[in-house]
């Protein structure tokens, strides 16, 4: 299939965009790289920098049959502080994207949502019915176009899939999380691993969980980029799925930081804090759904299997 990459430069575009060409797509990566890396576009795709704003020259050129959309915002705080770059980029990129496609007769989209759609679950493990109620405008902004897609599904006869991440660890393909401002849990262990930070800062050890620390559904970006191959083909013109992807259990804080401690050989020197402001004491999904009907099965589910490649990875690049 020729298909269109936007964030492809991106962790989890780039590893998408490498398991895409080596099942033989063809890949465009369109990407404006204020986040991403030329250098993380596999070689075998070519890379057009542009903004999603800019995307219908792009996709009149390339006339993919596909697209597959990861290209957004994605860090919590600041888009409590600055929202306006996250309806901005994340919704209104993303109108101009389906609007370019829309020109270019494209129909067909994968688009990368988020758990932070659903906000404070109200039950654990979260299915897809459960209701979205975001509780940042990162996850707002996710929800509109997921609700967007629901209408060009309808009106224009698009086959959309909106797959819902929950927290994305790992490498894969050589590629892994290379933030210039880094704020997840597992790159900010390997660093203290490393050396290069001096401690973790553990937000919040009085959650009602077993061990006080918050709870959360790991899946590696192998597991991920399988899934997106599956949910490409899958829905018919007219159709919008919703799938979470979560591996279906839950691992603290302290968990983590036992298993960094294992795999890296470092000591890791901790320091809890106060809570994170939002952060819920439990995510984890059910991924019954894609599981039932696209037969998605995560495979790497081991924590220090996902720690290990992330950290193999972070050494690769020094
Ligand atoms: N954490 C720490 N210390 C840190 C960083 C994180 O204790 O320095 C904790 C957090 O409080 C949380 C857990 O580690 O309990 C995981 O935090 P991350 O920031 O790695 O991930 P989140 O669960 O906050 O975020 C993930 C995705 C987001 C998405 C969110 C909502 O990365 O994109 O889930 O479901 F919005």
């Amino acid at each position: 299939m020729r298909v269109l990459v936007t964030g492809g430069a991106g962790y989890i575009g780039s590893v998408v965009t490498a398991a895409l060409l080596a099942e033989g797509h063809e890949v465009t990566v369109l990407d404006d790289l204020s986040t991403g890396h030329a250098d993380a576009v596999p070689v075998g795709a070519r890379l057009v920098r542009a903004s999603l704003h800019d995307s219908a020259p792009v996709l009149a050129e390339v006339r993919p049959e596909a697209v597959l959309h990861f290209a957004a915002k994605s860090l919590v705080g600041e888009s409590q502080q600055a929202p306006e770059l996250y309806w901005e980029n994340n919704v209104g990129g993303s109108l101009a994207l389906l609007e370019a496609m829309r020109a270019a007769d494209c129909r067909r989209i994968v688009f990368s949502s988020t758990a932070a759609t659903y906000g404070e679950p109200t039950e654990v493990p979260i299915p897809e019915t459960a209701p979205t109620r975001p509780t940042n405008t990162y996850g707002a902004s996710k929800l509109a176009v997921d609700t967007m897609l629901t209408s060009y599904a309808v009106a224009y006869d698009v086959a959309a899939v909106s797959l819902r991440y929950f927290n994305v660890g790992g490498a894969a393909f050589g590629r892994g999380e290379r933030h210039a401002t880094e704020t997840h849990l597992i790159p900010i262990a390997l660093q203290v691993a490393a050396g290069t930070r001096e401690s973790l800062t553990v937000y919040g050890d009085d959650y009602p969980t077993p061990d006080g620390t918050c709870i959360r559904d790991y899946v590696h970006v192998t597991d991920l980029a399988a899934a997106h191959l599956l949910a490409l083909p899958a829905p018919a013109p007219g159709e919008h799925r919703v799938y979470n992807l979560g591996s279906g259990s839950g691992f603290s804080v302290q968990e983590m930081v036992d298993a960094v401690r294992e795999v890296t050989g470092h000591e890791l020197p901790v320091v809890v804090g106060p809570r994170r402001a939002g952060d819920p004491a439990r995510l984890v999904a059910s991924s019954a759904r894609i599981r039932e009907d696209l037969g998605w099965q995560p495979v790497h589910t081991d924590l220090r299997e996902i720690v290990g490649d992330a950290w193999t990875f972070a050494q690769q690049r020094g």
